[in-house]
């Protein structure tokens, strides 16, 4: 790990941002009780002081079009006391206030989005106070969406638009890229954002969340303090998704470096979904300062699999055992498949407990459709 000065956009996303966005469980059905009442449960949750600190709007908090300067505003039936007065709350509660814009000229729920727009709205959002702009990939195409705009030839230089627009204001914001992997954004994310998504969306299924996983292999090299690739936001605590799948794919979220944006309704949630979200072992590894994005270690034709993650520290490694069929079955990983000699100390992430020294391989029980996660010190580096 390098141990120099960060520079500006590290500083903006040392570690995987944290937070909740209205997208997964809301949609554009959005107001401004219930950003509110959000925030409050982060707070009283015990999130917050666990690290998720972003509350983002998603698409659905514009009016249908923009005012007579040509800037966008917020649907007022639903955002009476303005957005400026939103993120005023958000701070005062020790939160960070995040906004949702489209490159295109329509967002993907055909609201007005940012092309052309970029400088002028990056202004009007610092304004605000916001602290996180996703910039989503709609405009849109006929084959996508509804709009039959489609900035296709020039998504980069618009997103960099938006990035300089950003900048340009003094405010620390981090910026967020939607455009779903398109012109394998990881490549040039980095240097005008902090954070792209790498997929289409998620949705609640554990065949969706697998299939986003395997995209993630080959990426890890893009991976780093200050920039981050995007599995998407989580789908932890959502129905259909089983306790066990939520576990598991929070697991590989935190394997993985991604950053971690709630998507469930905080206003409701069981004690076990809070349990996910806010455990302390499991975020240590996501945000763990070295930045490193794990990586699949077993055989990708195999339902059972070995993830590992280098941590800082010599011999410090996150494993997630995953098993990806229906039954519970035995997932095993060696050290070799580690990169480590020697014994090493387990402790048992999800039922925080110590399960030993062990030597040269591990094999453990995981859940149908689950996972078992581990972290391992004192073996060597080989
Ligand atoms: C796209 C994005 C989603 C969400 C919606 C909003 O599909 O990928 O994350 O922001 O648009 O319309």
């Amino acid at each position: 790990m390098s141990e120099g000065p960060a520079s500006p956009a590290q500083a903006l996303a040392p570690t995987p941002p944290m937070g909740w966005s209205s997208w997964n469980s809301f949609g554009r059905r959005i107001d401004e009780r219930l950003i509110r009442d959000t925030a409050d449960a982060l707070v009283e949750s015990g999130l917050a002081a666990a690290g998720y600190r972003y509350v983002n709007l998603d698409d659905g908090w514009q009016a249908p079009s923009r005012d007579a300067f040509g800037d966008l505003r917020p649907d007022e039936g639903r955002f009476p006391g303005g957005l400026k007065a939103l993120g005023d709350h958000l701070h005062s509660k020790g939160l960070k206030f995040g906004i949702y814009t489209s490159v295109g000229r329509k967002t993907c729920e055909g609201f007005p989005a940012s092309y052309g727009f970029e400088e002028q709205d990056a202004s009007l959002f610092a304004e605000w106070g916001v602290d996180y702009v996703k910039d989503d990939f709609c405009g849109g195409p006929p084959f996508w969406c509804r709009y039959n705009f489609w900035p296709w030839w020039d998504y980069r230089s618009r997103y960099t638009a938006m990035s300089r627009g950003l900048r340009s204001t003094g405010r620390p914001i981090v910026l967020s890229l939607c455009n779903w992997g398109f012109g394998r954004v990881w490549e040039w994310g980095g240097e005008i954002a902090q954070l792209w998504r790498t997929t289409f969306d998620i949705w609640p299924s554990w065949r969706r969340i697998m299939g986003i996983l395997d995209a993630q292999r080959g990426l890890e090299r893009f991976c780093g303090p200050g920039r981050w690739n995007d599995p998407d936001m989580l789908e932890v605590g959502v129905a259909p998704l089983t306790l066990e799948e939520s576990r598991a794919h929070f697991s590989l979220w935190a394997i993985l470096a991604a950053p971690l944006i709630a998507g469930n309704d905080l206003r409701s949630m069981s004690p076990e979904t809070l349990a996910i979200l806010a455990n302390p072992e499991v975020l240590a590894v996501d945000q763990d300062p070295a930045g490193l994005q794990g990586t699949l270690v077993s055989d990708p034709r195999s339902p059972l699999q070995a993830w590992s993650r280098r941590l800082h520290g010599p011999g410090e490694r996150a494993v997630v055992l995953l098993n990806r069929s229906k039954a519970a079955r035995s997932v095993e990983v060696s050290w070799p498949q580690l990169g480590l000699r020697g014994p090493a100390r387990v402790r048992d992430l999800w039922r925080r407990e110590d399960l030993g020294a062990f030597d040269g391989r591990l094999s453990l029980e995981a859940p149908g459709h689950g996972a078992r996660m581990l972290r391992l010190s004192g073996a060597q580096e080989c």
